[in-house]
């Protein structure tokens, strides 16, 4: 995975880029490279490791910083340690190219240019997108960008320098997004749109086919043929502060602190006269009067709210839900009727495994409902309805925001399907909206158990295994808790189902192998209690996340963490913030790159 940003200005091309590129690291940070043209020439420079090595004075000749043209890349390269030769911009003499995303058939390419020639450095699907333009450059960037749109497959983004234009960037994408942003005399282009609302407000995004010119005063969009197109700029909603980390040491922190008052506006945004509302997302009315069966498709944390949101809606619905791995889907032969509503569930919105599995259902007929974050995503575009969790931009990789409002969306979605099967009145669902609305000022509660979590972190610290264990809702919400944990302190943390744990895993259990057991569904707390005193048994350390009213023996007491006590429904909303001040704790207390945890990537596209 890796990001991409070019400036083309009057001002110094290199610190703008370096800027851009900042805003983007969280894509990819295994290295970073940047290509400038000065006099009619490309210079390229690349670093392995981080981006920050590329603003070290040593790394640029000086003279360099007079470019005003230029384009970059960071690059998530997992394994060993990155080559020159794999590390963008990609390019010949006659141009520089950066890429964001993944082409497909690359190793057919490449064969084919072999023979034409071209000797490959690197195993890169980038230099032969390079190689490739250049074979098919014959001084008209237009003409060569379009033809090599129709010949590359996959999902991707692209920005490219030609020598023989000293002030000109071009762009292409295919099922992926490219922005570009006009500022005063300047044009950027972009794969991220919060690296753009550093620079102007005012983008636009490339369609299918369509190549970009950007020049400082003017950017050009063209369709495959080469004509002019009309374009009406968009104007990013984002706040620049919420890309900042304002105070906090972590942006994961800031983000977790950021929840309450994020859940609170997204859900009053689509509440009418006490009702859900999704008139102003342009869902159609009576929309969910059609579908008798619900089909979720997620990866990671998504997943994680899916599976909630499959509870919210059989509970709320009486609707049989059903919550697939995307990354398994995506290979089936699926089973789909004209009644089943697919929501997809992404952050990013350009996670490939979703975007397939949606893609899949789509060609069998169905109908997508895409849950995400990031506007004008590539899952935002191609899903027949969509929904924003409006999160603002999330730049921590371990996704806690996002997952709370991915939640409160589902909350609405299977309130608003209860009320129109006629599972639940409208006095029922004015309540249950009520609540829900309620429950989000539990976020605040669970912070100020600050000092309480930190304790239990230190001790998590100390530990190389854990279990994570909950029945009911509680099950799902362990399986977020532990991703979290693992994501960013790198500890092994397996979630079971509390009934399902004494079939097998229990015998793992012992002094230095401790267990979270989630306790907030008041129906099924007899039965964890039981779980709880099993694993005491043992002698092992159990840490305890319950709602206020439980009482529990003084041994348990002295550590658990206490939940405020909401509808088991709404319960999942404080137990993830418990759960997320855990992992986060842990980590610091660690000493782990929180943000930015190894192996990871904000996305997967490739
Ligand atoms: C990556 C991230 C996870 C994330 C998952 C899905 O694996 O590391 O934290 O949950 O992708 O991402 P999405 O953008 O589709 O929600």
């Amino acid at each position: 995975m890796s990001g991409l940003f070019g400036y083309t200005g009057a001002a110094g091309a290199f610190d703008h880029i370096l800027h851009g590129l900042s805003k983007l690291e969280y894509r990819g940070y295994d290295c970073a490279g940047i290509s400038l043209l000065l006099n009619g020439e490309i210079t390229t420079q690349k670093v392995a490791g981080r981006l920050s090595a590329l603003g070290e004075p040593t790394a640029l000749c000086p003279e360099l910083k007079q470019s005003t043209c230029g384009i970059g890349s960071t690059r998530w390269a997992p394994g060993a340690a990155a080559q020159q030769s794999d590390i963008p911009p990609y390019g010949t003499a006659r141009l520089s190219l950066v890429l964001s995303g993944m082409i497909e058939n690359y190793r057919e390419l490449r064969a084919q240019l072999s023979g034409e020639g071209y000797a490959f450095d690197s195993t890169s699907d980038g230099e032969v997108a390079a190689k490739l333009l250049d074979w098919l450059y014959k001084g008209n960037p237009v003409e060569a960008l379009a033809k090599a749109n129709s010949m590359l497959q996959g999902s991707y983004a692209i920005a490219v320098l030609f020598a023989d234009y000293p002030h000109e960037l071009y762009g292409v994408a295919r099922n992926s997004t490219l922005f570009v942003g006009r500022g005063e005399g300047e044009s950027y282009v972009t794969s991220d749109l919060s690296a753009l609302v550093e620079f102007t407000r005012e983008y636009d995004t490339l369609g299918k086919g369509e190549v970009v010119c950007l020049s400082p005063d003017n950017i050009r969009v063209m369709n495959q043929q080469g004509n002019l197109l009309t374009r009406e700029t968009q104007t990013a909603s984002q706040d620049l502060a919420q890309v900042r980390k304002g105070g906090y040491r972590h942006f994961m922190m800031k983000e977790i602190c950021e929840q309450e008052q994020l859940l609170a506006e997204m859900l009053r945004s689509r509440i009418f006269k006490g009702l859900p509302s999704f008139d102003r997302d342009g869902l159609p009315e009576g929309l969910f009067t059609r579908y008798h069966r619900v089909l979720i498709l997620g990866c990671g944390t998504a997943m994680h709210a899916g599976a909630l949101g499959k509870e919210f809606i059989e509970q709320l619905a009486h609707i049989s839900a059903e919550v697939h791995l995307a990354a398994e889907y995506r290979f089936r032969d699926p089973i789909l009727s004209d009644n089943t509503l697919v929501i997809a569930l992404s952050q990013s919105g350009e996670t490939s495994d979703t975007l397939s599995a949606m893609r899949l259902a789509q060609s069998k007929g169905a109908k997508v409902l895409a849950i995400v974050n990031v506007p004008g995503s590539t899952m935002a575009r191609e899903a027949d309805y969509v929904l924003y969790a409006h999160a603002g931009p999330e730049i921590s990789i371990a996704s806690t925001k996002v997952f709370m409002l991915q939640m409160g969306v589902l909350y609405l979605v299977a309130i608003e399907m209860g009320r129109t099967h006629d599972i639940i009145d409208d006095s029922k669902a004015r309540d249950l909206v009520k609540a829900l609305l309620e429950a989000t000022k539990s976020i605040g509660q669970v912070l100020e158990q600050n000092e309480q979590i930190q304790k239990q972190a230190r001790e998590m610290a100390r530990t190389q295994s854990v279990y994570y264990i909950g029945r009911g809702l509680d099950w799902p919400m362990m399986m977020e808790g532990s991703l979290k944990l693992k994501e960013v302190t790198y500890i092994h943390a397996e979630a079971y189902s509390a009934g399902e744990f004494r079939h097998g895993p229990i015998s793992l259990v012992a002094p230095d192998f401790p267990v979270v057991a989630l306790a907030t569904q008041q129906m099924l707390i007899p039965q964890m209690l039981d779980n709880i005193r099993e694993i005491r048994g043992q002698d092992s350390n159990v840490l305890v996340i319950c709602r206020n009213s439980l009482s529990l023996d003084e041994s348990l007491e002295q550590s658990a963490v206490r939940l405020p006590d909401l509808d088991d429904l709404f319960m999942p909303i404080p137990a993830a913030v418990a759960l997320q001040l855990l992992a986060y704790y842990t980590a610091v207390a660690k000493g782990r790159n929180v943000d930015a945890p190894r192996h990871l990537t904000k996305a997967v596209t490739d």
